[in-house]
């Protein structure tokens, strides 16, 4: 029976193990929190599918094409969209209560969708409703589950990934502890990232603490081919408040719009779309209208939409805003960009088979290429689905594993306690100063933020590689220490790969190359 390890627990995850599972896998899943955490608990706006009479997948697809850029892979593309329909009823099947009105399931606009192909769930809670639906799943069905267990390494042996090595906070026992955890060898025929994203690497974010981008480090430092780091998706309105969530793009889709300091619905002036241009559009619009002046917020103008519309579509986003101090529906409120998506990750084929064998990526921490430079509003929890399906699919097929990899440890494949307790990492492959000083996440964070940010040249990327450069990792002793050497190895190839992609196209913003104007209309 083949032995798969899955790394993360948010929608690509948790769906990777319930249907390898389904097809007889022996599933173990491995995450560095509780079961539930994670980004995709967070996702408001939705899911979107092809799944309505005026739509199709290639309509769709030709949408996702136009947003990514002109950089999408096609072939991914029309996977994606394709695969849709057939995922939203397994999500139903797996319990997810999509919101529905007077003609069927509800659905909403986003922007740089042509039609309203949004499901939603819970209003604005639709990434609750699927996270609750799958941990519900694994949880009834039994699945081995190792929370608070978090990544350090691939194990790789004979050029195939054959584990990895991980810190089990409170799984202490062994001769050396760790930081209160103990250092385990877990062992797999398959291992799957599933890690998410990396929004801890700037200052503002939209994305939970979990966000750091282990499973990104982690393959790289083991080999593995990554792409598109340089595409970092910016959301455009994040309320200005710092701890508070972001405002949905839906909200823009039910016609809410952004006015300046001065009140001035300034979208308009720079395409024709408005609020609803790509997201990559509308984030660098009021990025500049903000610089533009002195730093200040722009505000969204939700007020037309009225107190019972707000509460009843968007009950979260109320609710947060009014904890905030802000009545919505009488008042504008301020919004600013925070880091939001990575566009790039661990390359993948269609079926989440990375460059390394026995190595599978899903969800955010995958590069698919559907994404190309800028991802297509609610096309994430999609992808998170599409592909951990036919991963799964492609796991439980004979020809992808071998019969069996050595040194199985217990049936868990939990190897036990490591004798190591400081210094449990390789040296990490990307120091260059032994003798440097170690890195500050804060520190990091900022750095990102002002030079491999919304907006970068040459000159800001050149001198953030240069002191990325001169930190050197910390040991890995626990959960943070980990997270803070995947955020340095992570920030120094994005930062790398920013500065080699000397063209600003979506989301890569480059100050010193013009932006193209408009060539990505809709259909
Ligand atoms: C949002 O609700 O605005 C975020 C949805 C997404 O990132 O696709």
């Amino acid at each position: 029976m083949t032995r798969v390890l899955v790394v993360g627990s948010g929608i690509a995850g948790l769906w990777t193990a319930i249907r390898a599972a389904e097809a007889g896998c022996d599933v173990t899943v491995v995450t560095k929190a509780d079961l539930g955490d994670g980004a995709t608990g967070w996702a408001q706006g939705g899911i979107a599918a092809a799944i309505f009479a005026d739509d199709a997948p290639a309509r769709h697809a030709a949408d996702t094409l136009a947003a990514g850029a002109g950089l999408g892979d096609s072939e991914a593309v029309r996977v994606l969209t394709d695969d849709g329909a057939a995922r939203i009823r397994d999500l139903i099947r797996f319990g997810v209560a999509f919101d529905r009105d007077d003609s069927g399931l509800a659905r909403g606009l986003e922007a740089a969708h042509t039609r309203a192909r949004i499901l939603h769930a819970g209003g604005d809670a639709t990434g609750a409703a699927i996270q609750a639906a799958l941990v519900g799943t694994v949880r009834r069905r039994g699945l081995r589950v190792l929370e608070h267990t978090t990544l350090v390494d691939l194990v790789v042996e004979g050029g195939r990934v054959v584990g990895i090595r991980a810190i089990a906070a409170g799984r202490a026992g062994g001769a050396s502890p760790v930081n209160g955890g103990a250092v385990v060898t877990l062992r797999a025929d398959a291992l799957v990232l599933a890690t998410g994203g990396a929004g801890c690497l700037y200052r503002h974010t939209t994305n939970p603490d979990v966000a750091t981008g282990d499973g990104v480090a982690a393959a790289a430092r083991a080999g593995a081919v990554v792409a598109d780091l340089e595409f970092v998706q910016f959301h455009p309105t994040a309320l200005a408040i710092p701890g508070t969530p972001l405002i949905s793009e839906a909200v823009r889709g039910d016609g809410a719009v952004l006015r300046d300091a001065e009140g001035r619905r300034f979208l308009l002036e720079v395409d024709p779309r408005g609020e609803l241009a790509p997201r990559d559009v509308v984030a660098r619009a009021v990025w500049r209208r903000m610089a533009e002046q002195g730093g200040a917020p722009v505000v969204l103008d939700a007020t037309h939409l009225g107190a019972d519309r707000l509460a009843g579509r968007f009950p979260g986003i109320d609710a947060a805003c009014r904890a905030a101090g802000f009545d919505w529906s009488r008042e504008p409120v301020p919004v600013v960009p925070a880091a939001h998506y990575a566009m790039g990750g661990v390359a993948t084929d269609l079926d989440g088979r990375t460059s390394l064998p026995g190595l599978w990526a899903v969800g955010e921490v995958a590069r698919t290429g559907v994404h190309g430079a800028n991802r297509l509003a609610s096309n994430s929890l999609l992808e998170g689905a599409v592909f951990a399906e036919r991963a799964a699919r492609d796991l439980a097929s004979a020809a992808a594993v071998p019969a069996s990899v050595p040194a199985a440890g217990d049936p868990t494949g939990h190897a036990g306690p490591d004798a190591a307790a400081r210094g449990v990492s390789e040296r990490n492959s990307f120091d260059t100063h032994e003798g440097a000083a170690v890195v500050v996440r804060e520190a990091l964070q900022a750095l990102m933020w002002e030079h491999v940010g919304l907006e970068r040249d040459a000159a800001g990327l050149a001198a953030a590689s240069a002191r990325l450069d001169a930190w050197r990792a910390p040991d890995v002793v626990d959960r943070r220490t980990a997270e803070d050497r995947n955020l340095l190895d992570l920030a120094r190839l994005t930062a790398a790969a920013a500065l080699a992609r000397t063209a600003s196209v979506g989301a890569h913003t480059r100050r010193d190359a013009p932006v193209p104007a408009l060539e990505r209309q809709a259909a």
